[in-house]
């Protein structure tokens, strides 16, 4: 999306699409917008009582046709969020008039310009977002917002990191959308390894045998009842070799998630080619941070594969061993992915000097049962680095919330036969799935992300409705942003 910044006040001509933003509190327009505006939003005064988040459309005429506005009215001009809203809103208007572009004005008051920039420009670009790549008639793409009324350069570098961002998100979303069947772990890996070229990222795919022969029996355990094996994805990106800080990314890859031998039932496959939403968060958070040059070191990790039926899969009571050694009793097929990140998070923590680590995985039905698509639930083994985390989720927008992480909930986890077992029955679903993956993180400060809620298709926010929400690519280019020394 291009952002375009002009001295002067906006003028109106038809066929194009304006934002229009009043102050809730003040009842009065935010900013010196044309006459004809001003005297419009008198006019309606009477039948728009300005609340917040009421949007309001209507046509304006000009010497050769008709121009449009849409007014939204805000409470809290200083919150990102507000305006991430109100591009929602706006470009959703522009879709449905078949418009590319919008235009708007600076805030009069310039200490709430930078939050106005951000925010409109990340949602505008979050909302344009579409996956049509399947559809015959395809929809032009809104490519292009405009502020009037000031230019200065940090607003300039604001819109830039904005739009760099979004597009990783945006790239991380069309992964997430794609169907299981194209996008096979062979076919992610290429995806990723590509772009890793394009940004001069380092990226290392290990194929099946290099798999095997390393001694990942947890990932090839999952994987190798597909006839698409499996693929073991690192980028790295180091940023800051002076430094001796390195944050390791680690993303579930599962491209399709049948539940394997433990067959899920029809209704709960639908969603399942998008069990890769970690993954792609991660390899979209580590492009943001290396085309954004943060002076940081990132390793992201995914182990990719398929969870599918065939005799050579694996089945309940099988035991794998991982490569760190432990074994692993397969009590249920269908949570495979604690088994696949065992070998990502470890190879990590083991074989990839990184002195902290954060998982993102789409794991459980009891974070959808928890927190719905409101919340991402975490589990962490140190409150201070969580405590950035949370920072770095205040920027972005993004919502998370800690659950326990407590010894009494690994303890459900001892396997009778095997060093541990993938499944304790259902109580404390998410905490347990998360106390799984600890034993695999060699004592370093973790973050688990458990994305099943947030990562798809709930009308969370105005300005990502439907499909891939992009979570937590942003949370984790802020948190990379605030690692930097
Ligand atoms: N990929 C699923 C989790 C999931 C569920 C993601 C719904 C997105 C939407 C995971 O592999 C899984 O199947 N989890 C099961 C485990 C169960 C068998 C204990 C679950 O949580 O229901
Ligand atoms: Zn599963
Ligand atoms: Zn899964």
């Amino acid at each position: 999306m291009k952002v375009s910044f002009y001295d002067g006040k906006m003028e109106l001509k038809a066929g194009r699409l304006y934002g229009v933003f009043a102050d809730a509190d003040e009842k009065k327009l935010i900013a010196d917008y044309p006459d004809e505006i001003k005297d419009l939003y008198e006019g309606v005064r009477s039948q728009y009582d300005p609340k917040p988040q009421k949007a309001f459309f209507t046509a304006l005429k000009t010497a050769d046709g008709a121009a449009y506005i849409k007014f939204y009215c805000v409470s809290d001009m200083n919150d990102a969020e507000t305006w991430r809203e109100a591009a929602g809103k706006l470009v959703r208007e522009a879709y449905s008039l078949k418009l590319t572009s919008a235009e708007t004005m600076l805030p009069d008051d310039e200490s709430v310009r930078e939050s106005f920039v951000r925010g409109l420009t990340e949602g505008s670009a979050l909302a344009a977002y579409m996956f049509d790549e399947y559809k015959t008639d395809k929809k032009a793409e809104f490519s292009e917002l405009s502020f009037y009324g000031g230019s200065d350069e940090k607003l300039c570098a604001i819109a830039d990191e904005a739009c760099a961002v979004c597009e990783e998100v945006n790239f991380t979303r069309s992964l997430v959308d794609e169907i299981g069947d194209v996008l096979t772990p062979e076919v992610l890996a290429e995806k990723v390894a590509e772009r890793a070229k394009a940004y001069g990222v380092e990226s290392e795919i290990w194929d099946e045998t290099r798999i095997q022969k390393e001694g990942m029996g947890a990932l090839w355990g999952v994987g190798k009842g597909s006839k698409n094996p499996p693929r073991f994805v690192i980028l790295r990106y180091n940023g800051d070799p002076s430094s001796d800080k390195r944050l390791a990314l680690v993303g579930k890859g599962v491209t399709y998630d049948t539940g394997g031998y433990c067959l899920k039932p029809g209704s709960g496959m639908m969603d399942m080619k998008d069990d890769m939403g970690g993954a792609a968060a991660v390899f979209g958070a580590l492009f943001a941070a290396a085309k954004r040059k943060l002076r940081v070191n990132l390793v992201a990790v995914s182990g990719v594969c398929e969870n599918s039926i065939d005799n050579g899969g694996f089945k309940p009571g099988d035991i794998l061993k991982s490569l760190k050694g432990t074994t692993i009793e397969v009590i249920n097929t269908d949570a495979e992915g604690r088994i696949t990140l065992s070998d990502s998070v470890y190879y990590a923590a083991s074989r990839e000097h990184v002195t902290h680590i954060i998982d993102a995985a789409t794991l459980t039905g009891s974070a959808i049962s928890t927190f719905g698509s409101y919340y991402t639930a975490a589990v962490t083994s140190d409150q201070s680095f969580f405590d950035e985390f949370k920072k770095a989720a205040e920027v972005s927008g993004e919502h998370f919330w800690q659950l326990p992480c407590d010894k009494r909930y690994r303890k459900l986890l001892e396997s009778k036969v095997a060093d541990i077992k993938n499944l304790a029955g259902r109580e404390g679903g998410c905490i347990v799935a998360g106390m799984f993956i600890k034993d695999f993180t060699e004592g370093l400060p973790w973050i688990h992300l458990d994305l099943c809620g947030a990562y798809y298709d709930k009308p969370v926010d105005s300005y990502v409705t439907d499909l891939a929400t992009g979570q937590p690519v942003r949370t984790l280019y802020e948190m990379a942003k605030l690692m930097q020394a």
